[in-house]
């Protein structure tokens, strides 16, 4: 009979074979510094990381959290969290794992749909390997006309940066909150602009001019690391890209 997994279970299932993959292969082990993404694949991967602790395969692992979400739950599970900064850390990482919003076929990433982009982009870059977990509705032909790429700017910034990424051709969209008034603040202090464009556009060139516009913190094109991606289809099996 063909299974149709529901979308929230493709996601624990790419995380799950990831980890387990990834600690099969020794790229998950004792000691390592590894980075723990945000949203709702990301921590089905930090609970297959804790299952992992809890059962000894692998010890003394010093996590780096990209939000606030990600670094509660590792207090709740016992995964000691660190800055980047701290000097177990020295600013780089052996791996991070993370999810994302779509993912092209050259394995380049929309991420921040959670809005932990700059966090996320900043742990990311720093790590030897990056591994993305997705369920099947992530992969796309193209990035960028279809989820909104996220733009963090500084308040101050939210207006002129609007118009220069429309003159890059988005149409943007101050990010609003849910369950609570105004605009979406990242755990940085800043505002997201959620920006679509009517025809592809060359991801690699797009995340450097976005970064070039003055009071641009950060944005969600993730094209200058090519990660290991594991995407769960909805018939049960588990598809890596490398
Ligand atoms: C968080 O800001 C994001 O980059 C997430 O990794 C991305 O939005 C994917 O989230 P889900 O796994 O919840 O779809």
């Amino acid at each position: 009979m063909t299974r149709n997994i529901p979308q929230q279970e493709q996601k624990v299932l790419a995380a799950d074979t990831a980890v387990n993959a990834l600690c099969n292969e020794g790229l998950i082990h004792s000691g390592m510094k590894i980075g723990l993404g945000t949203g709702s694949t990301a921590m089905p991967a930090v609970y297959a990381l804790s299952a992992l602790l809890e059962r000894g395969a692998v010890t003394d692992i010093k996590a780096v959290a990209t939000s606030f979400q990600t670094s509660i739950e590792c207090e709740r599970l016992g995964i000691p969290v660190y800055s980047m900064n701290a000097a177990v850390i020295g600013g780089e990482l052996d791996l991070a794992i993370d999810g994302a919003d779509e993912i092209d076929p050259e394995c380049r990433l929309i991420k921040g749909g959670g809005a932990a982009l700059l966090r996320e982009k900043i742990v990311e870059y720093s790590a030897r390997l990056l591994v993305i977990v997705a369920d099947e509705t992530k992969a796309v032909a193209h990035i960028g006309t279809g989820f909104a790429v996220p733009v963090e700017v500084i308040g101050e910034a939210r207006v002129p940066v609007m118009r220069a990424l429309e003159k890059l051709g988005a149409s943007c969209v101050l990010r609003e909150g849910v369950r609570k008034c105004g605009p979406v603040i990242t755990d940085n202090g800043n505002m997201i602009l959620d920006c679509r464009w009517s025809a592809p556009i060359d991801p690699a060139a797009m995340e450097r001019a976005i970064n070039d516009i003055p009071g641009v913190v950060e944005n969600g094109l993730f094209t200058r690391v090519r990660p290991t991606v594991f995407i769960a289809h909805a018939d049960g099996t588990v598809e890596r890209r490398a």
